[in-house]
């Protein structure tokens, strides 16, 4: 379906965004945001945003509907996964339930979130499991969970910020999904997650302290998750189609390999 040539506004949050992320190239318009492919030649510039040249080959295939439409995308995709699961893996505050949810609407996948999960077999809040059983039970907990999960039927799974950090569980995750990795700047999580009080390691005097450390030891093993995209500002949908757009390029690349 043809779209219609997206806004100056638009642009500009496109620029910042590419400039910011670095990760990968993508147009918004008003109907949410599109990675293309641009031929690395004309690629980008050394500030890490669009060169010119791309940016108008960018736009005219915006212009043009090369875009895939939504529902289009959401088809390609499934096809593609297959059997898989597709897991959310990053720091609290990312953003792993809420663009999981609906990721999995517009999938029409069951999604399910592993601390509900956990919560539920052990029938205990998180908060009173860190309490009464300590850490190291909530993990060997946490990975028996996601372990199950990965077993069930194919399904969005967001995990908690901590699982991915555990090799046996990367190695599951591995083995039977593809995975994402929401990445978010320091002020985006704090924003977030002082709305919330119900995060043990999260409960102490500085927690912005606490969750640059978080940063700086699980960023590089985040990293290795088979997807990296940057989570900011954007409206869920927005970031919804960027996702599943970053997945579809994830997937064609690994059909070419
Ligand atoms: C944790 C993250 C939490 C939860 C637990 C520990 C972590 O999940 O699993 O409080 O180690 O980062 P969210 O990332 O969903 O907040």
């Amino acid at each position: 379906m043809p779209m219609e040539r997206p806004d100056p506004g638009y642009r500009n949050e496109w620029r910042q965004m590419q400039a910011k992320a670095g990760l990968c190239q993508a147009v918004a318009s008003h109907r949410g945001f599109f990675l293309l492919h641009v031929p690395p030649d004309i690629g980008t510039k050394a500030d890490g945003t669009l060169s010119m040249a791309a940016e108008e080959l960018a736009m005219k295939s915006i212009t043009d509907g090369a875009a895939p439409d939504s529902a289009d995308a959401a088809r390609v995709l499934l096809d593609r996964l297959g059997d898989r699961h597709i897991v959310l893996v990053g720091l609290m505050g990312a953003g792993k339930t809420s663009v999981g949810k609906r990721l999995a609407q517009r999938l029409g996948l069951p999604f399910i979130d592993s601390d509900h999960a956990i919560e539920e077999s052990a029938n205990m809040s998180i908060p009173d499991i860190f309490k009464s059983l300590g850490e190291a039970e909530f993990r060997s907990g946490e990975r028996r969970v996601i372990a199950r999960l990965l077993g069930e039927k194919q399904q969005v799974i967001a995990t908690g910020g901590g699982a991915y950090m555990d090799g046996e569980t990367r190695l599951r995750i591995r083995e039977k999904s593809v995975s994402l990795w929401l990445k978010a700047e320091l002020p985006v999580l704090m924003k977030r997650v002082l709305r919330r009080q119900d995060r043990p390691l999260l409960a102490n005097t500085d927690p912005e302290a606490t969750m640059r450390d978080l940063m700086a030891r699980r960023y590089p093993v985040y990293a290795e998750a088979d997807i990296t995209i940057l989570s900011g500002d954007q409206p869920h949908e927005s970031m919804v189609q960027a996702v599943i757009d970053a997945i579809n390029r994830h997937l064609e690349q690994e059909a070419k390999a």
